[in-house]
């Protein structure tokens, strides 16, 4: 399958993506992990200026379309199935995407932002595997990865804010365009990860 998952910062894109992945078995294609990976590296043939893009994320901005659409262009064209997370995030990017590739189901996980805030300033990252884990609401079992965990650059509490703001102003649009078209289905991404999941997993089976 297809999928596209959105969702404001924090709402647990991640996280079902990951599962859905694995469930589904298809590559799991997240622009904010592709930018982390290239955080430092230049980017300035896109811009006038020198520019890397740190410079965006760590104040909670977006980096330049031309940049995230071609990273996205590269992962799409190596796969069939897949489960995209964190693109469109503009009008102009969903428009990119519509010539880029079909999508079979479009899943907003709605998360209020006061929970977003908690769920943000409460995650960690395991540096070694990748995994994600929240202070209060999934603790790591083991003490050697409770010790090695690390914050997120941008999971500063003035980021957050600023990412949430660009999250209303310039995301929620997407949000309306696809809901337009008919092809929106929501998801009621307050509830644990694992009832979240049984409501992904429906909609994606649903889909198919
Ligand atoms: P990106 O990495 O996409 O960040 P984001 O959208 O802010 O989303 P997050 O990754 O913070 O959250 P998530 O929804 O994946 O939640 P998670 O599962 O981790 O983008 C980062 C930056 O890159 C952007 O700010 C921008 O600068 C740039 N960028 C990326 N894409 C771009 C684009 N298309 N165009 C331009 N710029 C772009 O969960 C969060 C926490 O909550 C975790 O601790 C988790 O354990 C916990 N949790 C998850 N689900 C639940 C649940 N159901 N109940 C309780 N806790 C939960
Ligand atoms: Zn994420």
């Amino acid at each position: 399958p297809r999928i596209l998952i959105l969702g404001g910062p924090g709402a647990g894109k991640g996280t079902q993506s990951r599962k859905a992945s694995e469930e589904f078995n298809v590559k799991h294609i997240t622009t904010g992990e592709l930018l982390r990976a290239n955080k430092d590296r230049d980017i300035s043939e896109f811009e006038s200026e020198y520019d890397v893009p740190r410079t965006y994320m760590d104040q909670g901005e977006l980096v330049p379309d031309e940049v995230v659409t071609l990273l996205v262009k590269e992962a799409l064209s190596q796969v069939n199935g897949f489960v995209l997370d964190g693109y469109p995030r503009n009008v102009e990017q969903a428009e990119e995407l519509n010539n880029m590739t079909d999508v079979d189901v479009i899943l907003y996980l709605d998360v209020d932002e006061e929970e977003l805030v908690q769920r943000l300033t409460g995650r960690r990252i395991d540096p070694k595997t990748g995994d994600t884990y929240h202070i209060k609401y999934s603790p790591p079992e083991d003490p050697e990865v409770e010790r090695r965990l690390e914050q997120r650059d941008d999971d500063t509490e003035e980021t957050v804010r600023e990412r949430l703001r660009v999250f209303r102003e310039t995301t929620e649009p997407v949000i309306e365009y696809y809901e337009e078209r008919g092809q929106l289905e929501r998801v009621d991404g307050k509830q644990s990860p694992d009832e979240v999941w049984v409501d992904v997993r429906k909609a994606v089976e649903n889909a198919q």
